[in-house]
This record gives C-alpha cells, sequence and structure tokens, in this order.
C-alpha cells in the first residue's frame, strides 16, 4: 500500500541534511517497508533492491534516455536549450544503437594499456600534492589532494593544461550543482548553461590544436578514432570530452574521501590494511560498496512494467539506487560491515551491462594509489573536525572538505 504523499516533500526525507549524512538506516527503512516506492517530490520510482536496481540496468524496456534532471518545467526548459541539447549527446543519456556506436569508439581510446601506464604519473603527482602540505601536519583530503589529483590526471588527458585546473573545477562543480538540483534554482541553471557553452569552445579549440600535433592522449586516441571512422560528429566529440571531465573526477574525488573515512571510522580496518597493503584491491572495492560516490542514476519506462507487484507506466521514471543496492542484506552478508577483505564483492557502484563505467579501472588505480600512500605516509591519522559537512546532493555522495591531521 502506498500511503498519502507531499509533493513538497519526499515521502522518507531523502533530502533531509540528517539523511544526506548518513542515508542508510533510511534506505533500510525503505527496503523493508516499500522497496519500489514513488515519490511525487522525486517524481519517480525508487527501486532500493539489488535484484531489482540489477536487472533495472539491464533492461530494454528502461532506457538510459531521459531528461537530466525530473520535473524541469517546459518554460525554464526553454532557457536552457544549448545545456539540454549537449546533455542528449553524453554516452550516458543514449541508448544502442548511438549507444553501442559511441561506446566502441571510446573503448578504442580508453584501453586497459593506456590506464596501467598511467601508473607511475598517477604516484608522482600524488606524492607531489602531499609534499606540498607534509610539513604542516595536517591536510584537507579533498582540497589538498582528492579533488585536484583525479581533475588533474582526466585534463590532461583531454588536451587541457594544469593551469587550466581551477576554471576546470568551476565548469564542474557548476554542474554538479545541476544534476544534484531538487529544488528549481534559476541561477543553477544559468550558470550551468553558461559553463556548458565555455567548456565546449574550450575543448574545441583543444580539438583544433590536436587535430594539427597529435600527442600521446585520449583525446588525440578520440579524434583519431573519430576521423578514422568518420562515425562520430564534432558536437557529439565536444559534449562528450565535457562529459568525460565530469565523470572523471568529482566521482574518484569521493571515492578516495569516502573511503578515507570508513578507514578512519573503523581503526581495526586501517591496520589491516597498513600490515598488509596488497589488500589495497578489495578495500577499495569495499569502499565502492560501503559508501557509493553515486548513490543512484536514473532511467526511464519505455514500455509499461510492473515491478516487485507495482505498476510502472511508459514515461515514468526510475531511481536505481546504487547506495541502497550495495547495503541490501539479500545481497551482501553484514552490509553495513565495513570488510576490507571482503572477497565476494558485486557491488553496482560501476553500474552494470550497457553503461558500466568506462573508467572503472582509472577509477580504481586513482584510489588504490591515493588511499595506500595516505597509510602508508601519513602516521596517527585522525579527523581534525567534529563537524562533516556534506554535499547537497542526492545523487553524488560526498563531503564538502575533509580536515586530518597526522604525524610527518
Ligand atoms: C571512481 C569512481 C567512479 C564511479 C563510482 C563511477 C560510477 C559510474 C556509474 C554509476 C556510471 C553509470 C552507470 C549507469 O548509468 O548504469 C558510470 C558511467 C560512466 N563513467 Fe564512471 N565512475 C567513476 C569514475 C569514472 C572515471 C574516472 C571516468 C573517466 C575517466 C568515468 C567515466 C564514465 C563514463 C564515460 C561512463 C558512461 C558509460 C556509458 O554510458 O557507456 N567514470 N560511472
Amino acid at each position: 500500500m502506498m500511503s498519502p504523499t507531499n509533493p513538497e516533500q519526499d515521502r522518507y526525507n531523502l533530502t533531509a541534511p540528517e539523511v544526506l549524512a548518513n542515508p542508510y538506516p533510511t534506505y533500510r527503512r525503505i527496503l523493508l517497508e516499500d522497496p519500489v516506492y514513488w515519490s511525487d517530490f522525486f517524481g519517480g520510482w525508487y527501486l532500493m533492491r539489488y535484484k531489482d536496481v540489477a536487472a533495472a540496468m539491464q533492461d530494454r524496456r528502461i532506457s538510459a534516455k531521459r531528461p537530466p534532471i525530473s520535473k524541469l518545467p517546459e518554460s525554464e526548459q526553454q532557457k536552457i536549450l544549448p545545456l539540454l541539447e549537449t546533455l542528449s549527446k553524453w554516452i550516458l543519456f543514449c541508448d544502442p544503437p548511438e549507444h553501442t556506436r559511441l561506446r566502441g569508439l571510446f573503448n578504442k581510446a580508453f584501453t586497459p594499456s593506456m590506464i596501467n601506464s598511467m601508473a607511475e604519473r598517477i604516484q608522482a603527482l600524488v606524492n607531489e600534492l602531499i609534499d606540498a602540505v607534509y610539513e604542516r601536519g595536517q591536510i584537507d583530503i579533498i582540497h589538498d589532494l582528492a579533488y585536484p589529483m583525479p581533475a588533474i590526471v582526466i585534463a590532461q588527458m583531454l588536451g587541457a593544461k594544469p593551469e587550466d585546473h581551477e576554471q576546470i573545477k568551476k565548469w564542474s562543480s557548476d554542474l554538479a550543482r545541476f544534476f544534484g538540483m531538487f529544488r528549481m534554482n534559476p541561477y543553477v541553471l544559468t550558470s550551468a548553461k553558461q559553463s556548458i557553452i565555455e567548456m565546449t569552445e574550450y575543448f574545441r579549440h583543444i580539438k583544433e590544436e590536436r587535430r594539427h600535433a597529435p600527442q600521446d592522449d585520449l583525446i588525440s586516441n578520440l579524434i583519431f578514432a573519430q576521423e578514422k571512422e568518420n562515425s562520430l560528429d564534432e558536437d557529439e566529440l565536444l559534449s562528450n570530452c565535457i562529459f568525460l571531465t565530469f565523470a572523471g573526477h568529482e566521482t574518484t574525488t569521493n571515492l578516495i574521501a569516502n573511503g578515507l573515512l570508513a578507514l578512519l571510522k573503523n581503526p581495526n580496518q586501517m591496520q589491516k590494511l597498513k600490515d598488509d597493503p596488497s589488500l589495497i584491491t578489495t578495500t577499495v572495492e569495499e569502499f565502492l560498496r560501503y559508501d557509493s560516490p553515486v548513490q543512484r542514476q536514473a532511467r526511464l519506462a519505455v514500455e509499461d512494467l510492473e515491478i516487485d507487484g507495482k505498476q510502472i507506466s511508459k514515461g515514468q521514471r526510475l531511481f536505481l539506487m546504487i547506495g541502497a543496492a550495495n547495503r541490501d542484506p539479500e545481497q551482501f552478508l553484514e552490509p553495513d560491515k565495513l570488510d576490507i577483505t571482503r572477497s565476494e564483492n558485486p557491488h553496482l557502484a560501476f553500474g552494470k551491462g550497457t553503461h558500466f563505467c568506462l573508467g572503472a579501472s582509472l577509477g580504481r588505480l586513482e584510489a588504490q594509489i591515493a588511499i595506500n600512500t595516505i597509510v602508508r605516509r601519513f602516521r596517527n591519522l585522525c579527523l581534525d573536525t567534529d563537524q562533516i559537512e556534506w554535499h547537497e546532493n542526492p545523487a553524488l555522495r560526498g563531503m564538502k572538505s575533509m580536515p586530518v591531521a597526522f604525524k610527518p
């Protein structure tokens, strides 16, 4: 039975600060009470169970092609057309056959050997960022390390210059705010539109440069794939460079910071990793499960369908709750326990099926290097605040800052 809902507020209050700070008890409550529930406030169905989320990710009746945010009035859509047009070309929002074509090109440009060859560069960058603040005995994990490292890595892969890092950060934050917007905010809409326009021009310029002087980087590979196969137009190329910039760092930042927070709150697990750094692979998988950087992905039903006795109508939006699925006791033993040696860990943090994260191996490598270096270099590491502030974004889970103290 669905209880009456108030369109001014989600029935489970998913945007309340205390729920954003720790959504897991609420997820468990929903899982027990109504695991496929309709939210008037968000204008969509919430799928909480692992089996429903995993199945929806692979169901052809459920499309990835959706408006980027729900309940955006037609009049507002008109004002941000350039933004919506660019987003509609993102691989994330495409279905086959467009998706198959784009994914084929991206797979060619994003090869495992290219990613593996980056380990040394990533390690050097992590060392450099830590060295810059080491003597202070205090570091803000997000501002000093977990944000700049993946941002610099992906920016360089796409041909951006390190000195443009702050500018890229602003553009990406504008987009993150747009995707996390759950109440109409004209300022957020305008700044996201402006940022998309500026980013498009930025990448157009890089593309022209690389076309004449290709280098051994991702953008040159993409241009090569585009020209050779003639199956990617200029707008698609530029639009997906923007997507890669965005997808390639906010998520990794939160993987590193949320993961480190989990270790600090579980000192026995921290000690285990210190004693045996080879546990880093299962540790990062456990971070991905335990506190997923991407908490939910949206989809659209393109046919009427039924999930757990609920009738989902064609055209309705679905929220696949990755964060809840990864804590589903039907799937994981002791799901609320952080266990860095967990061997069976089929988490959904990178999705499943067609849209499985293209940058998974890069994100994993970055997090493994960052976490192992932190654990190795910082003695007596502890949180240097009792007031953690989380971003007001139910989709991308991350802290605003994370000060820690240590003995150099
Ligand atoms: C490390 C943390 C990361 C997490 C948790 C993460 C998570 C995700 C998720 C949940 C999806 C969507 C799955 C779906 O809709 O079903 C996705 C897609 C994607 N991610 Fe990641 N991601 C991460 C890092 C990266 C990095 C570093 C890059 C690129 C450099 C990247 C590029 C992409 C791309 C291109 C897609 C779209 C794939 C497609 O639609 O075929 N991600 N990611």
